[in-house]
């Protein structure tokens, strides 16, 4: 059942979603060789909290961090740990806030210093088809439409689509219906309607699409080991129109010319 948000309830999602951005924003000061994800998911969880909200990842089915960790082949749901950032990672960061009782989720891949050129094409070409994902959605249109534009792009430039993990409808609940997958045929899926959330995250692989889930339960890496990268906003339906209610100004302000 796809719950369809009122005005009132949209405007509490901004909420969520703007301090859930401001938290990526204070993540990415602290992005940088040498720094362990234990250290990133503290910052994000006092931040959080000093700022009204609730970091909805942890503890959510057990999950024991603020922050998903996703590092280099690491695709989604990897834990804080003493890992300490090597110059050349990506690091995705994909944390989720409650504030008044609404969510807003978003993630970033994040470049450790310099990175090698074939990685920063993969970041480029995963957060331009979230944006391409993002055009696509509006009302009359279906999920459908947005996954396969999301799809098509990236596998044009020669990337793969993780198919086992999806984007999703986001209100109370972090994980609300419909499923939007990053692959599909057009014309498939949910018709979009004014008052729909959705959050859509490519998650883009450099070598095959094949995923495995680690014996944590949790971490979800390539099957070939080679780098995945991710992106996510969360989004609303309304007035005829897609509003982008999570931004990466916050950032962009930090990374300033470091910003892909
Ligand atoms: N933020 C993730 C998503 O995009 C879900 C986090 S799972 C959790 O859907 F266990 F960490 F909460
Ligand atoms: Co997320
Ligand atoms: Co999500």
């Amino acid at each position: 059942m796809i719950y369809l948000k009122t005005p009132e309830e949209i405007e509490r999602m901004r909420e969520a979603a703007i301090l859930v951005s401001r938290t990526l924003g204070e993540v990415a000061r602290w992005i940088t060789p040498g720094v362990t994800t234990l250290k990133l998911d503290a910052i994000a969880r006092e931040f959080i909290r000093d700022n009204g909200g609730r970091p909805a990842c942890l503890g959510y089915e057990g999950f024991p961090g603020t922050l998903c960790i996703e590092v280099n082949e690491t695709v989604v749901h990897g834990f804080p740990s003493n890992y300490a950032l090597r110059e050349g990672d990506i690091i995705g960061v994909d944390t989720v806030v409650e504030k008044d009782g609404f969510m807003g989720d978003t993630c970033y891949t994040f470049a450790v210093g310099d990175i090698d050129p074939m990685l920063m094409d993969l970041c480029k070409t995963t957060k331009e088809s979230l944006y391409i994902g993002i055009e696509t959605c509006r009302p009359g249109h279906r999920i459908g439409d947005i996954a396969n534009a999301v799809q098509t792009y990236c596998e044009h430039r020669g990337y793969s689509v993780v198919r086992e993990m999806c984007g999703h409808g986001i209100g109370r609940s972090m994980h609300e219906a419909p499923e939007v997958p990053n692959y599909g045929r057009r014309g498939t899926g949910s018709v979009i309607r004014n008052g729909m959330c959705i959050c859509i995250e490519p998650m883009i692989n450099m070598g095959s699409r094949n995923i495995v889930i680690e014996r944590d339960g949790w971490t979800c890496r390539t099957k070939d080991r080679k780098p995945s990268a991710h992106y996510e906003h969360t989004l609303a339906v309304t007035d005829d129109h897609v509003e982008i209610l999570t931004t990466f100004d916050y950032i962009q302000e930090v990374l300033k010319d470091r910003f892909i």
